[in-house]
């Protein structure tokens, strides 16, 4: 193809609907040390085999491709991004692209004491570390074995890493965690951690995920405004180009001036209106949306020829495919792909 025929570079990448997307998540694994009830199936799962892996230099490559495109932001997520080796570099070599403005991780914290350090020394800022309940049975049955203690230990270590605005992500499940999302939210303020509820997604399909387990924002608001007072923070349309949660703040009490957050893919229908994110997934693959299936192969195109103009190419295509917005109401649109690798 002449050079002439390529895209022009630093022109944003911009959708059909006039979304512009600057946020890449980038899945590193599909592997997890836990094995949350609403995300990792059991059985019937396939990894990903090795050699289908980008490896750290080829990830690096990829979104330096997207920062060329306008994306300002980068998230590492996994299955659990911290049992991939070395993920420090990967942060660094990242955060020295120009054009990127942040680096964050989403971890599951297991082993965040151990690499917190590394991490906010390579340039990691952003840290949103998953916790769905404060107690430790409770914690250790819904991530089949995850230890409480240890994630905590991790949170200390970030903060002693110098990490500062650290989330805690937690799904809101009816019958699971309905009866705690206060204790949540006060566990989250007297640690200065900010808390953000998660509407659970049908997203695999798996058995957890039934529409009686689904808590609405409404509902979540509802619950925490038996404790605390709340007011809605923020932009007036909550927009805000870091991510889809949306913020309230504690009006009176011990924790006034605290913020939570709810993100409301089920119940908000404008949720993606301001969608500005694209994912690359563990499996090599560009989705342009969490929900939909609809996935290209990054891998091909990086391990064959002129991968830069290619990768350009296929990126455009793919934002040119993002759909309006996700159907994940209609039961016959859910994704079928499980969130384990696709990176939430
Ligand atoms: N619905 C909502 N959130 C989910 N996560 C994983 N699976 C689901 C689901 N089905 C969350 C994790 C983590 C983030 C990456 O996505 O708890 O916080
Ligand atoms: Fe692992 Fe996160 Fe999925 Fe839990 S939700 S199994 S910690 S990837």
């Amino acid at each position: 193809m002449p050079a002439d025929a390529l895209p022009v570079l630093n022109e944003p990448l911009t959708d059909r609907f006039r979304r512009r997307i600057r946020y890449l998540r980038v899945s590193v694994t599909d592997r997890c040390n836990y094995r949350c009830q609403y995300c990792m199936p059991l059985e019937h799962w396939e990894r990903v085999p090795r050699h289908d892996v980008l490896t750290l230099e080829e990830l690096a490559f990829v979104v330096g491709v997207f920062a060329e495109l306008g994306v300002e932001r980068v998230r590492l997520t996994g299955g659990e991004p911290l049992v991939r080796r070395d993920l420090d570099r990967l942060v660094a070599a990242i955060a020295e692209l120009p054009g990127v403005r942040e680096v964050a991780l989403t971890t599951n914290g297991h082993l965040l004491d151990r690499q917190a350090a590394a991490l906010y020394a390579a340039g990691l800022r952003g840290l949103n570390v998953s916790i769905d309940t404060v107690r430790p049975e409770r914690f250790a049955a819904i991530t089949r074995g995850g230890d409480l203690g240890r994630v905590r230990a991790g949170l200390d270590a970030a903060r002693a890493a110098g990490f500062t605005d650290v989330k805690v992500n937690a799904v809101a499940i009816r019958g699971f965690n309905d009866d705690e999302l206060a204790d949540l939210a006060a566990f989250c303020w007297s640690e200065d951690l900010v808390p953000r509820f998660i509407e659970l997604m049908p997203i695999g399909d798996l058995d957890f995920q039934g529409p009686e387990h689904v808590l609405t924002t409404g509902e979540i608001l509802a619950r925490l405004g038996e404790r605390f007072p709340l007011a809605p923070d923020g932009p007036p349309s909550g927009v805000t180009i870091r991510g889809p949660a949306r913020y309230h703040r504690v009006t009176a009490g011990p924790f006034a001036g605290r913020k939570v957050g709810v993100i409301s893919p089920m119940t908000d229908d404008g949720f993606c209106e301001t969608c500005n994110r694209a994912r690359l997934t563990a499996r090599g693959g560009l989705r342009a949306c969490l929900a939909n299936d609809d996935e290209v192969s990054v891998l091909q195109t990086v391990r064959g020829d002129a991968p830069r103009e290619a990768l350009i190419r296929l990126i455009g295509e793919a934002v040119q495919g993002k759909l309006p917005a996700h159907r994940m109401r209609d039961p016959a649109t859910v994704p079928a792909s499980v969130m384990t690798g696709i990176g939430g």
